[in-house]
């Protein structure tokens, strides 16, 4: 018994020194944070959903206005969220080389192989392989699809509303627009047609919303993934389940089967990427500042546009196809559920917006196109100030891949901060578009921010 209890009073010392030495980082180096509790962390407020993710960031960078950068713990993960925002462009510009990846999120899962994910040189091939399918010209030929989709919804309402006893019927927002954020997917990403709306439980939606759901499971696997990849290594886990992977990779192995033997061409992400595949995908000469480029795509980057010779496999190909639908399901669908939140109380921009939706309706004689969206100049500052306000994405990350000096925390500290190879940082997104030296009254919906008068007055960096 003696012994035992011996052992158990090493086990604890041992385990109280270790978690003294990982939660001591940034005392020893006069970098300011918030005080850990073991385990958790920073991140118990989260967990217990005492605290949004995005609230969390919003104290911690309020909370030392002196420092360039503060410290952060993810359970037993040190990193670095940076509060300078020249500090910022010059590691997302100048110094990128030394921040290419985003942290580890596991190796050799399906996760893993999607551009989010790889890491160096496969980043950029597979950068470079998908780059020219989200230039303007092949985003044009996908509004078609999106438009349909629309339409389907509109149609659905309709029909909800006529079938009710008084006239009107109550909608969950975000349900509305998760289902129309999948339908479009399904359609520009699969080539797929579904009607969520009318086929409430149809297998892709039900598919979809079982992957992007964070479950108990998930969460699990979140913090095994963050603080012990090697074990998840060691057992094969992965964050998506067998069942949802194979629906996914049949779905798409159908597809290009389906579409090869049949000589079918539908401009959508099957195809861009079956082009990709046989290295048929063409870069396009873009120019700077391209008027056809519009607010709602981007130029091919200087990483996309090198020309390659790696051969993807399927898997690599599904895994992107995956990566779509995650990366747009949730962005797609919250922005579209705040528009629509902002719209109902702020009636005046509402108004102001459909007027111009109306206007251009007229004018192109009820076609709705790529063109129409560029012209609307209302509604490129209405969809600029709804990301200022509420991001979809609302921290932004990379791992060090070599040692990187930061300089100093703050004016009054002696020395500089090195940040060593293998540690994270943390880019606090929403805190910029929250900080009243950059937005004033940041809580205002305000899109004239974003007018052709004021928008030189925003700090391009934010
Ligand atoms: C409001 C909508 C969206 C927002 C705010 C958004 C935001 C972001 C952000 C912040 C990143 C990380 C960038 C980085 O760390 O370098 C990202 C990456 C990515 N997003 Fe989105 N996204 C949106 C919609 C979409 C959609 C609709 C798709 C595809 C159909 C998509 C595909 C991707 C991909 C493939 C990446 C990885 C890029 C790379 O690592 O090279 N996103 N997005």
């Amino acid at each position: 018994m003696i012994i035992l209890l011996i052992w158990v009073a090493v086990l604890i010392a041992v385990v109280v020194l270790y978690l003294k030495q990982v939660y001591s980082t940034f005392s020893r180096h006069g970098i300011k944070h918030f005080k850990p509790v073991p385990i958790l962390g920073n991140l118990g407020k989260v967990v217990f959903r005492k605290h949004h993710y995005a609230r969390d960031f919003i104290n911690l960078y309020n909370s030392f206005p002196e420092e360039r950068f503060v410290g952060r713990f993810e359970f037993l993960t040190e990193s670095v969220v940076i509060r300078d925002i020249e500090l910022v462009k010059k590691i997302t510009v100048k110094d990128f080389e030394h921040f290419l990846n985003h942290r580890t999120f596991g190796e050799n899962t399906f996760f893993a192989r999607t551009l989010f994910f790889l890491k160096g040189q496969e980043w950029k091939d597979m950068r470079s392989t998908l780059s020219p399918a989200f230039t303007s010209s092949k985003i044009r030929l996908m509004v078609p699809f999106m438009v349909e989709v629309g339409d389907q919804m509109i149609l659905s309402l309709k029909k909800k509303i006529k079938d009710s006893e008084g006239g009107y019927v109550d909608i969950e927002c975000k349900d509305l627009t998760t289902r129309y954020a999948n339908d479009v997917i399904a359609s520009c990403a699969f080539g797929l047609k579904v009607d969520s709306h009318t086929d409430e439980d149809n297998q892709f939606y039900a598919m979809g919303k079982t992957a992007t759901t964070f479950n108990f499971r998930q969460m699990l696997m979140f913090f095994l993934l963050i603080n012990a990849p090697q074990l998840v290594k060691f057992f094969k886990y992965d964050m998506i389940s067998e069942p949802i992977k194979k629906f996914f990779r049949s779905l798409v192995r159908d597809t290009m089967k389906d579409r090869d033997l049949h000589n079918i061409i539908r401009p959508d992400m099957i195809h861009l990427l079956m082009e990709a595949k046989k290295g048929q995908l063409s870069h396009e000469d873009v120019k700077p500042n391209d008027e056809a480029a519009g607010f709602a795509t981007v130029e091919e980057s200087a990483v996309g546009q090198k020309d390659l010779n790696r051969v993807w496999k399927d898997d690599d190909l599904i895994a992107q196809a995956f990566l779509f639908f995650v990366a747009g399901f949730e962005s797609i669908s919250s922005t579209m559920t705040f528009l629509l939140y902002e719209l109902a109380v702020n009636p005046e921009v509402q108004e102001r917006l459909a007027k111009e939706v109306r206007e251009y309706d007229n004018n192109n004689g009820g076609k709705f196109d790529f063109n129409s969206i560029q012209n609307m100049t209302y509604m490129d500052m209405v969809v600029s100030e709804l990301l200022r306000r509420w991001p979809p994405a609302v921290v932004m990350d990379r791992m060090c891949n070599k040692d990187y000096n930061m300089g100093k925390p703050n004016e009054k500290a002696e020395k500089d901060f090195i940040l060593r190879k293998g540690c994270g940082i943390q880019i606090p997104t929403f805190a910029f578009h929250h900080d009243p030296k950059f937005f004033p009254e940041p809580e205002k919906f305000d899109p004239e921010r974003f007018s052709e008068e004021n928008k030189h007055k925003i700090n391009p960096l934010t």
